[in-house]
């Protein structure tokens, strides 16, 4: 009985370490390769902002637990869980991809820039922040945006392109 539960123990650490390791990703990583794209287009660099982070980890997290690629999400649209993150945009976008596993940055942004959706977003001359997310072993979301100080809905322009889905 003490040796099953010893076992069980073992089990849940040894998932815990499985799980760290397999959401190992590089956001620092990401901002590279997306401002290296964005200088060849000769369009400005990106910041990571924390709040676009924040909103990019919770759609992975969304998409990890309903195992689906989607911009859906009962929180709501994509305006509306960029603005609840804090994050008061004039612009915002959103690039997803799922089967692209840990550590694939260089591979999900080489497949992004061959698809036109993706592609427009990480070159959109009005973007000046980026946020990252990652999670499930294989669920990549990333959030560009501009701040405002306007709030109204009016002077708003959302972008968010198809899904991509490789395995
Ligand atoms: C998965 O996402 C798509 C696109 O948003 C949606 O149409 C579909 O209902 C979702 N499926 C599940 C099982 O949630
Ligand atoms: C939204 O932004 C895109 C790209 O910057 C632009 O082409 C489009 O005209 C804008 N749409 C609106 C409604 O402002």
């Amino acid at each position: 009985m003490v040796a099953i539960k010893f076992l069980c123990t073992l089990l849940i650490i040894a998932t815990a370490a499985l799980v760290t390791i397999v959401d190992a990703f590089d956001p620092q990583l990401m901002l590279k390769l997306v401002n290296n794209e964005r200088k060849k287009a000769g369009v400005p660099e990106l910041t990571l902002d924390s709040k676009l982070t924040k909103a990019a980890q919770k759609q992975t997290d969304f998409m990890v637990s309903t195992d689906n690629l989607t911009h859906d999400n009962p929180a709501g649209s994509l305006g509306k869980r960029i603005q609840d993150a804090g994050y008061k945009f004039s612009n915002v976008g959103e690039n997803i991809a799922k089967g692209f596993g840990t550590n694939e940055e260089v591979r999900v942004m080489d497949v992004w820039m061959k698809s036109s959706g993706h592609r427009a977003n990480i070159l959109n001359k009005a973007f000046t922040n980026l946020g990252v997310g990652f999670g499930g072993g294989k669920y990549w979301t990333q959030d560009f945006g501009r701040r405002s100080r306007s709030t109204r809905k009016s002077k708003r322009n959302v972008t968010k392109p198809a899904r991509l889905i490789e395995n």
